[in-house]
């Protein structure tokens, strides 16, 4: 293993997790409820870190594409509060759920205020909310186009079969999106909402992709050299903290306890990371653990927050 150092050798820091990663035998299960989804191959494994104002460096499979999942809940989250400001805070909560993150039970109690943004009602709400009045074809269009334009990577596109799979499947969804209808908190009907979001989440991109798409978060929302921000500061600073907080479901306290290093999961076995002020980071390996966070992803952010001293906690 490498050794920490203030300028870490991520070439052979991420080269050394990949190979052992590579050589891991347990590894998780892939996510079944979205048919689709099961068919990944567990034997795949990719990280990429993109330092600030550096090159992407990347080991494994870091550019074979697959399903985002509830990673895209991280940019959905930045465009919502572009687009309505802290309104958004009057119908999704801040705080971490302990839950799943497709549970039913909070919300009925809480009378169909989700917790917070990262969980599936969260999201949804957030979907509805970046709706507005366009049609859910226009509104997927224009996410796509940020996600473009946040990787300066043109050829990011939705796999179309993965979003067919899970409008199939979504009904713990729809039970979610019409319990929020029915106590008010969604604006437009259920399967516009639900069709955005579904959408939204099989966006398709690599560790590479979805490391660069990151940047402007671990770099207080500007881009370099671009003369507008993406986000305020300030907005960069909260959506990192609801990584720390929220971006793992009921798993969140555990990786801040292990890794420290501010991330959020999908089920398409993605975890991107945020080190403000040093790196954006991804990983991916389908196999997920029994809180539906990827395995062997969680396994490599713990290594390289211990090879770089990267923890936001203090050097481990
Ligand atoms: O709504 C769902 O269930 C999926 N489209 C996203 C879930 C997800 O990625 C949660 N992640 N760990």
């Amino acid at each position: 293993m490498a050794r920490r150092s203030h300028k870490p050798d991520l070439e052979a820091i991420l080269d050394d997790i990949a190979d052992r990663m590579a050589s891991e035998s347990e590894r998780g299960k892939v996510a079944d409820y979205i048919p689709e989804l099961a068919k990944a191959n567990l034997n795949r494994f990719g990280i990429a870190v993109v330092p600030i104002g550096g090159a992407p460096v990347v080991a494994g499979d870091a550019d074979e594409p697959f399903s985002v999942q509830s990673i895209v809940k991280v940019f959905t989250l930045t465009l919502a509060l572009e687009r309505v400001g802290s309104g958004i805070w009057a119908r999704v909560g801040r705080e971490p759920s302990g839950d799943p993150f497709n549970s039913i039970v909070q919300l009925e109690y809480e009378h169909g205020i989700p917790r917070n943004p990262f969980i599936n009602p969260g999201a949804i709400v957030v979907a509805d909310i970046i709706l507005g009045k366009r049609e859910p074809q226009a509104a997927i269009e224009e996410f796509v186009s940020l996600c473009r334009r946040f990787a300066c990577d043109e050829s990011i596109g939705i796999d179309a079969d993965v979003a067919a799979s899970e409008i199939a499947t979504g009904a713990r969804n729809r039970a979610l999106a019409h319990f929020m209808a029915a106590e008010g908190n969604l604006k437009n009907p259920v399967e516009d909402v639900l069709e955005l979001y579904f959408n939204q989440c099989a966006v398709a991109m690599s560790c590479r992709q979805l490391a660069m798409s990151a940047r402007f978060l671990a770099s207080a929302g500007r881009l370099e050299g671009d003369d507008d921000p993406i986000i305020t500061a300030e907005r960069a600073r909260r959506i990192v903290a609801l990584m720390v907080t929220c971006g793992l479901y009921d798993a969140s306290g555990e990786f801040a306890f292990r890794v420290g290093i501010p991330a959020k999961s999908g089920v398409g076995g993605g975890i991107l990371g945020v080190v403000p002020g040093r790196a954006s980071i991804a990983a991916w390996c389908p196999g997920l653990d029994e809180k539906g966070n990827s395995l062997l992803a969680a396994r490599a952010f713990e290594e390289l927050a211990r090879a770089t001293g990267w923890s936001i906690f203090g050097v481990l």
